[in-house]
């Protein structure tokens, strides 16, 4: 089953763990004896109740998800949060806090913009987001309704490695890219979100963990999808949920426990971001733009400086089963997804070839 799979360096959608998949593949027409896929469920069945109860446990364990937090499992992508954040946040000065550091922060900012008051602390857009800019506590808004960041920049390579204290201000964070990648302490936060197609599944579902004093602050007459309440109350099954997407984040989550869980991922990812930022720095041809503090361990972002060399390279190394490793449109060069899934071996592929191609094209 596992024959001619390449080593995928998408961004997202990306690459799940082999051993997830088989599982799904080996379930899908009929799961645990249920006589059905998980897909023909319904989802007030007996059966789907019990994978989102445990695909809700589980992730808790992993997360070490404080009692006082709801997990919602919501559709709409990363994307409906940037609206979603605002309605339900924004009750009392509808002002909110936010660092730029990337075009999701950006587009995150100019949704809450459509309904509320934006102030922005920081950005390091004139350097084309290299780095994470450094914040001034003397300008935090004391009566902001949030404080918003996006903690890895999926596009430009940079993540946080200490997060602003906001004091009373509940800390609002896009985890989309970083999800389950490292230890957090979901405590510092009042609402995290990530949608799932990087670290967690296939698209479709997006995770939400909100501090339950965060609930029921909507204003009257939002409609019951974009209320966090009515979903906190529905457990999720307001309507019907993506019931596959929430089953195949299920199965990630259990891998993840076999993996040792979110602690053991992160050595392994360190360890991974470290081996290619190294070849990295060892290269003549190849430079990482980002700051060295603020390097993502998800994406890692690399140019040759000659635009030529680098659409040849993306190419070559296609051929050699290297896949995805085009930059983001908006920027080019080369961008590296090394999620949770992307085993060791592919990143050691990725660097051999890296070597290779430098010999060559020198
Ligand atoms: C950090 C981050 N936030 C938000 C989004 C948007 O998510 P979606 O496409 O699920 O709406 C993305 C997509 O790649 C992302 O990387």
């Amino acid at each position: 089953m596992s024959t001619n799979r390449v080593y995928n360096f998408s961004a997202g959608p990306s690459m799940l763990p082999l051993p997830v998949l088989e599982q799904a593949a080996r379930e899908m027409v009929n799961y645990n004896d249920s006589g059905m896929s998980v897909m023909e469920m319904s989802h007030r069945s007996k059966e789907f109740e019990q994978i989102i109860q445990t695909a809700e446990q589980d992730l808790r364990e992993l997360m070490s998800i404080p009692h006082s937090y709801k997990v919602l499992f919501l559709q709409g992508g990363g994307y409906l949060q940037f609206s979603m954040i605002p309605i339900n946040l924004f009750h009392n000065s509808r002002k909110a806090d936010f660092i730029i550091t990337g075009s999701w922060a950006k587009n995150a900012t100019k949704e809450a913009a459509k309904l509320g008051q934006v102030n922005i602390l920081a950005t390091s857009e004139p350097d084309t987001f290299t780095y994470i800019p450094a914040v001034d506590k003397n300008k935090f808004s004391e009566d902001a309704d949030y404080f918003y960041i996006t903690y890895n920049n999926t596009i430009y390579g940079t993540r946080y490695t200490d997060i602003p204290d906001t004091g009373d201000v509940p800390l609002v964070a896009d985890l989309s890219s970083m999800i389950l990648s490292e230890e957090l302490d979901i405590s510092k936060f009042g609402l995290v979100f990530a949608g799932a197609q990087k670290n967690i599944g296939p698209a479709g579902v997006t995770i939400v963990i909100i501090r339950e004093d965060l609930i029921g602050l909507a204003p009257e007459g939002t409609p019951s999808m974009l209320d966090y309440k009515v979903h906190a109350n529905a457990n999720s099954l307001f309507n019907t949920p993506p019931c596959y997407s929430i089953y195949m984040a299920g199965l990630t989550f259990k891998w993840v426990k076999e993996q040792g869980g979110v602690a053991a991922m992160q050595k392994k990812n360190e360890e991974k971001a470290a081996l290619l930022y190294n070849a990295i720095e060892d290269s003549r041809l190849f430079r990482c733009p980002v700051a060295d503090k603020d390097r993502s361990l998800m994406n890692v972002v690399f140019v040759t400086g000659d635009e030529a060399k680098d659409k040849k390279f993306i190419a070559e190394a296609k051929a050699r089963g290297l896949v995805n490793l085009g930059g983001h449109r908006s920027v080019g060069g080369m961008r590296a997804s090394i999620y949770n899934a992307m085993p060791r071996e592919g990143v050691e592929a990725l660097i051999a070839f890296m070597k290779e191609f430098e010999r060559n094209n020198r």
